[in-house]
């Protein structure tokens, strides 16, 4: 269906997305180490990587690097080996033989034991061995182990250098696909560095593929369609107006579109039960750096409220919250950017999702 709010994980369900999956397979099928999956937040990153991996027909391993980071407020090791293993496992939990193969690798590494479904370490796992296994298991399969970091930014905050494995990985070890998704796209750059000479990864290639919104017929296009599944037939107009004011984002779609045809609000009731929604959703989203400067919240209200040069933007900050010098200015702004929450076009800032820019004018 359409309208489920959860991140979708059957081709079914997922409304279009057919070059991007194609692109993901021929990445897959051509032996390529490492994927990039990227865009703004509510844009079908992970229901995108859901299907994909599930389309593969590889064995895979998905983490949801940002759940596992605010859940521990780190990512160890010992957690990320245990979740790779687990998942890995259970994508192979059908194929008897190759999860007996997969199982005695596993088990010829010291101190790892499998018992049943789940994974014990007699003491902290070495993940560069673990992956080294998984690798060769795949190769001598004639498959190709997909590890998915979903959110992979956060590997950045664990104080552990991922980076360095990841690097690691994609050099010697031909049997694994490394696929990371992030919504602070500018943030995952920062932290794979491919471009920076003095990062792991400089120099790497890597597959990007970047989640565009739905063009104008395309919002209009998949409510109509979800409307169809739920039978409901709202008028055009409605139709129309919900896409003006939530553009091509899928995931306000999908939110208004349950709102509407599953919940069965009328559509004033439906796009303001979605903005009290987003509201809350958006102010938590935007707690965590609102904690590293308050400043963060006025820039972008400025940018709501209509200003787009750096300059005006720095005289409303200023305005309110006092001076700030340039650097420091120019680097909060730049923070913003990378964070997905504002876009930069020629000299322009702006952000780049209707309904953030709704709800941070009332910061
Ligand atoms: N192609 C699609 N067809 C139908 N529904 C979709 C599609 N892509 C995403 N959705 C829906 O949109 C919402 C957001 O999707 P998803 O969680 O996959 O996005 P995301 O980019 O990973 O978001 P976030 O940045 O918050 O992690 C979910 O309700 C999901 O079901
Ligand atoms: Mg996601």
């Amino acid at each position: 269906m359409l309208f489920d709010l959860k991140p979708k994980t059957r081709r079914e369900d997922l409304y279009d997305r057919e070059n991007e999956l194609s692109e993901f397979q021929n990445a897959v099928n051509l032996g390529e180490r490492l994927i990039l999956l990227l865009g703004i937040r509510r844009l079908g990153k992970s229901s995108l990587l859901n299907v994909a991996l599930a389309e593969s027909g590889m064995p895979y391993a998905k983490i949801d690097v940002r759940s596992l980071y605010f859940t521990h407020g780190s990512i160890p090791q010992e957690i990320l080996a245990r979740k790779i293993l687990d998942s890995l496992l259970s994508t192979v939990s059908g194929r008897k033989s190759l999860r007996l193969r997969l199982e005695k690798v596993l088990g010829s590494i010291r101190g790892v034991r499998i018992s049943g479904l789940s994974v014990e370490f007699d003491r902290k796992p070495d993940l560069a061995e673990i992956l080294e296994k998984i690798s060769s298991w795949a190769e001598n399969e004639n498959l190709r182990a997909i590890i998915a970091f979903d959110e992979a930014q956060y590997l950045r905050l664990s104080g552990i250098r991922y980076d360095g494995l990841i690097a690691y990985a994609v050099d010697n070890l031909p049997g694994i696909t490394f696929v990371l998704t992030g919504s602070e796209v500018g943030m995952l750059h920062d932290f794979l560095g491919l471009e920076n000479p003095k990062k792991p990864l400089f120099g790497r290639y890597a597959r990007e593929i970047v989640l565009q919104r739905f063009r104008l017929e395309e919002s209009v296009d998949f409510l109509t369609r979800g409307f169809e599944e739920v039978g409901i037939k709202p008028s055009e107009e409605e139709i129309k107006g919900a896409v003006e004011k939530l553009d091509g984002i899928v995931g306000w779609l999908t939110m208004y579109g349950y709102l509407r045809g599953i919940r069965k609000l009328s559509h004033a009731n439906a796009i303001d039960e979605l903005f009290n929604m987003a509201e809350k959703l958006i102010r938590e989203e935007l707690s965590s750096i609102l904690q590293n400067s308050r400043r963060y919240g006025a820039i972008l209200k400025a940018v709501a409220m209509g200003n787009v040069r750096w300059s005006t933007i720095k005289e409303y900050v200023e305005f309110k919250m006092g001076q700030v010098n340039d650097a420091k200015f120019s680097l909060l702004l730049n923070n913003l950017v990378k964070y997905g929450y504002l876009e930069k076009r020629g000299n322009e800032y702006t952000i780049p999702d209707p309904v953030v820019k709704e709800v941070v004018k009332g910061l």
